[in-house]
């Protein structure tokens, strides 16, 4: 059984990464992949419960203000648990992972956005990763104004639908995406082959022929399009 294939989505709020991933998946699944998908932090039960203390705006009010690097820390325990209980497994089988954030989120979120700087995250990623890489992280990087814009939308939306507030980081700072979207540059220019971003303003169909054409490019011959 030939290894699968890790692929990352990373992008701010906003990105549109997670309907690129939906999309991704159904074109995959189509060609007969077996396609595994989840999300961080999230994805595992226990994953599931440490996204609702960090991501909930109201955390804060029943737990007071959490330490950067205790978030930091929270993220890297949810990824632990979804490395072994769902992403290495599903490599083991042979199938494409696609995720929705790892560890590049908390380069830009805790390194850059949190101002802890790469160091403590990357050695975080070695320890508690075991350096697990993607074969490809796909980075949609679209104009930072509109992707704050879709994000302080989505989210009104999401409060309004559903109930639910997942608000706690869209309430930040103009300046805090700011260095979001620098350090995602600099993760870019660091690591050129393993990332692959696209920074048009382009349509949702426009931005998935193109992510097929790469993801094509780069899956080995067992696992082509
Ligand atoms: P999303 O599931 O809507 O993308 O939201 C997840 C939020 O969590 C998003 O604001 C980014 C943040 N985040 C981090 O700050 N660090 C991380 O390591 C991860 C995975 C997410």
């Amino acid at each position: 059984m030939p290894r699968g294939f890790f692929i990352t989505f990373e992008g701010l709020d906003g990105s549109g990464k997670t309907t690129q991933l939906r999309r991704l998946a159904t074109a995959l699944e189509a060609q007969g992949h077996s396609v595994v998908t989840l999300r961080q932090p999230g994805g595992t039960p226990l994953g599931d419960r440490i996204r609702s203390i960090l991501l909930d705006s109201k955390s804060e009010a029943a737990l007071g203000p959490i330490a950067p690097l205790a978030e930091l820390a929270l993220m890297f325990a949810d990824r632990a648990q979804a490395i072994a209980q769902i992403i290495e497994p599903a490599l083991a089988a042979g199938s494409i992972v696609l995720c929705d954030r790892y560890t590049d989120s908390s380069e830009a979120y805790q390194g850059g956005g949190r101002q802890l700087g790469s160091e403590p995250v990357l050695a975080l990623h070695q320890a508690v990763c075991s350096n697990l890489q993607p074969d490809l992280t796909l980075l949609l990087l679209p104009a930072l104004k509109s992707s704050l814009r879709r994000a302080r939308n989505r989210n009104q939306r999401h409060i309004q639908a559903e109930g639910t507030d997942e608000n706690r980081f869209e309430r930040e700072s103009d300046d805090f995406y700011r260095r979001i979207y620098e350090k995602y540059e600099e993760i870019a220019a660091r690591e050129p082959h393993r990332v692959v971003a696209f920074r048009d303003d382009a349509t949702i169909e426009q931005i998935h022929a193109q992510i097929k054409n790469t993801v094509t490019a780069r899956l080995v011959p067992a696992h082509a399009l």
